[in-house]
């Protein structure tokens, strides 16, 4: 199974937006040929229809079934209207093959900090105990982190509920928690749990070497591996490797 794992594209009329960039990392994305592409929010910029409309029409470039959900800058300016119009719910479960993915919205209107909520807590028990019935990998993806990230300045912006949040996941042993906001890539083992964050596709405000990227996450049995792709230079760089049995697990920042 593979995913690719974007976020961040930032779409807008402003500076935000490097369209060559989106257009290079799009074609990149599809060279992966992934069984799904997950974006985990900030679609957009300021979250204003001309910044949706933008989106929409970039998104078309990639191939495949792809999962969205909204980031804080989405749901600006009324934008949380507005995403459910262009991109479909946005809290949701999807299966993809063997993966059954919730999708969450972790952002409040015109805030930047995220909150889950015991709405979306349920979704997620949800999820892990029907994965468990159907004998699937429950996964759940979303814009915001539940720990903090290096390498992005102040560590702030961890989600409101991220106690709360952890423990379900972690007593759960999911394997894989999706997320974005801080434009940088990151990826961790916490027990048995890959928390991996996508840095930026295609906005302009990169942190120092980090570039703009995508994950390309990799499950082959027991084995779970997470490369960054950078769009400039389109190298890849294997970020981290964790097999559980035999056990293997290295980790190392990609910049
Ligand atoms: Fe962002
Ligand atoms: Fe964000």
């Amino acid at each position: 199974m593979k995913i690719a794992h974007i976020s961040d594209i930032h779409c807008t009329k402003g500076q935000d937006f490097n369209e060559r960039i989106f257009d290079k990392a799009a074609k990149l994305v599809n060279a992966q040929e992934p069984d799904f592409v997950f974006v985990s929010g900030d679609l957009t910029t300021e979250g204003l229809i001309s910044d949706y409309d933008i989106a929409r029409e970039k998104l078309k470039s990639i191939e495949g079934d792809i999962a969205i959900v909204p980031g804080n800058h989405d749901e600006r300016n009324l934008g949380y209207r507005l995403f459910p119009e262009y991109f479909g719910k946005m809290d949701f479960i999807k299966d993809f093959g063997d993966i059954r993915l919730a999708g969450l919205a972790s952002s409040e209107p015109d805030k930047d900090d995220g909150r889950l909520g015991t709405g979306r807590h349920q979704i997620i028990r949800d999820a892990i105990s029907s994965a468990k019935q159907d004998g699937k990998i429950a996964m759940v993806g979303f814009h915001h982190h539940i720990i903090p990230i290096p390498n992005s300045g102040r560590e702030k912006n961890i989600v409101e509920d991220a106690g709360e949040t952890l423990d379900i996941i972690l007593r759960s042993r999911m394997p894989i928690v999706l997320m974005g906001h801080r434009h940088v890539p990151y990826a961790v083992k916490v027990n048995d749990t890959m928390m991996i964050s996508a840095g930026t596709l295609s906005c302009n405000r990169t942190r120092a070497h980090f570039g703009n990227t995508f994950n390309i996450i990799e499950i082959e049995g027991n084995l779970v591996e997470v490369s960054v792709m950078n769009v400039r230079t389109e190298k890849a760089c294997k970020m981290l490797s964790y097999c559980k049995k035999p056990y293997k697990y290295e980790n190392k920042y990609c910049e």
